[in-house]
């Protein structure tokens, strides 16, 4: 065992916090069984306590052990994706403590893939609570940099792991209802599940916003960045064109795709003091860049970032998905002045 793996159990079981790499995004962990610890997750982030906190372990036979009831469902998708991008909710079990989950009766699991998050699941012996690393409603970190800057007083210490491979949150699937549902996509994809299971639903941040009722709690903007972020849709680029037009003095950012960055019809969209950002055009690679550079130009200080949504395909599910989030509808574009 290094070192560093053995200051982080220390750490972990005398109740603080270590930030640790996983595949997906950094997570902010503590020992799943202890109460304050859990409760010291809730304080550094900042984050309500009505919103539950998924629980990391080694693999599935120690999965079972959180779970009151382990569906044959669970354990298919445990054995074809674990470790994985894919955490699967299902009845809790008592010795999860119910600050984790917000006090509802399920549980959310999932083994990452990571060698370092591996390696302390295993030394440590135990359940890890574990959201992203980040300040509640901000942008998830994928580098131990981006932990150490936001959130470094407050963390114990950070296992420094290296840039997150998949570079966006896990696919969270409710496994507790009559049908499957995939509550937030995520790498591994509905078609992914659906040849296990299936049938199986999928709600998204733009399906959440779409809802007219809108609970408190469950509001689609959040991983958002600072500055004000608009998303559209590339076939309204003619807006975009026309509020640079209209709106001379202020700078802005453009995340755009690839494609489209290179393509001549942005030129009468980029002033001198503009920043444009081309993001990659396959949906795993644009998934690994999206957060690190929604934070580059967050520190840009312009005065609004405009990021393009890829097209509406399943491949994209996604990365559609953060980039909702992260963002407001071109159409608010008026409290912009
Ligand atoms: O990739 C990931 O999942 C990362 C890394 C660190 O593993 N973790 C992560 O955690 O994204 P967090 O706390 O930022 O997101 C957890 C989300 C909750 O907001 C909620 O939507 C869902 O997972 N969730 C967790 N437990 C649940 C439960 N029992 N029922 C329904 N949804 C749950
Ligand atoms: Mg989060």
């Amino acid at each position: 065992m290094t070192e560093s793996i053995r200051n982080a159990v220390e750490i972990l079981r005398a109740g603080g916090l270590v930030a640790i790499p996983t595949e997906t995004v950094y997570g902010l962990a503590a020992d799943a069984t202890n109460a304050s610890a859990v409760q010291r997750i809730f304080e550094a982030k900042g984050r309500p306590s009505t919103n539950p906190l998924i629980v990391h372990v080694a693999d599935a036979n120690i999965a079972r052990r959180y779970a009151r009831q382990w569906p044959q469902a669970a354990q298919a998708l445990a054995e074809r994706f674990w470790p994985g991008p894919l955490t699967l909710v299902v009845p809790r079990s008592k010795a999860i403590v119910p600050q984790v989950t917000a006090g509802l009766d399920s549980v959310g699991l999932r083994a990452p893939d990571h060698p370092l998050a591996l390696q302390l699941l295993r030394a440590f012996d135990g359940p890890l609570a574990a959201p992203s690393a980040n300040r509640s409603n901000r942008i998830s970190p994928t580098t131990a940099e981006h932990v150490k800057r936001e959130l470094g007083d407050a963390v114990g210490q950070v296992l420094d792991g290296g840039p997150c491979r998949v570079g966006i949150e896990s696919t969270v699937l409710d496994l507790t209802r009559d049908r499957p549902a995939i509550l937030r996509p995520g790498a591994i994809t509905r078609d992914q599940i659906v040849a296990i299971l299936g049938p199986v639903e999928l709600q998204t941040a733009a399906d959440a916003s779409d809802r007219p009722a809108r609970s408190p709690g469950r509001q689609p903007v959040h991983y958002a960045p600072a500055t004000p972020a608009y998303r559209f849709a590339s076939g309204d680029m003619p807006q975009v064109i026309a509020w640079r037009r209209t709106h001379l003095k202020k700078r802005a950012a453009f995340l755009l795709l690839h494609s489209t960055a290179a393509a001549g019809a942005v030129a009468p969209l980029i002033n001198e003091s503009d920043v444009l950002v081309p993001l990659p055009s396959m949906p795993v690679d644009y998934a690994r860049e999206l957060y690190s550079q929604l934070r580059r130009a967050d520190a840009l200080g312009v005065d609004a970032l405009f990021i393009e949504l890829p097209p509406d395909e399943a491949q994209w599910a996604a990365v559609r998905d953060r980039v909702w989030r992260a963002t407001r509808s071109l159409s608010d574009i008026e409290q912009f002045k």
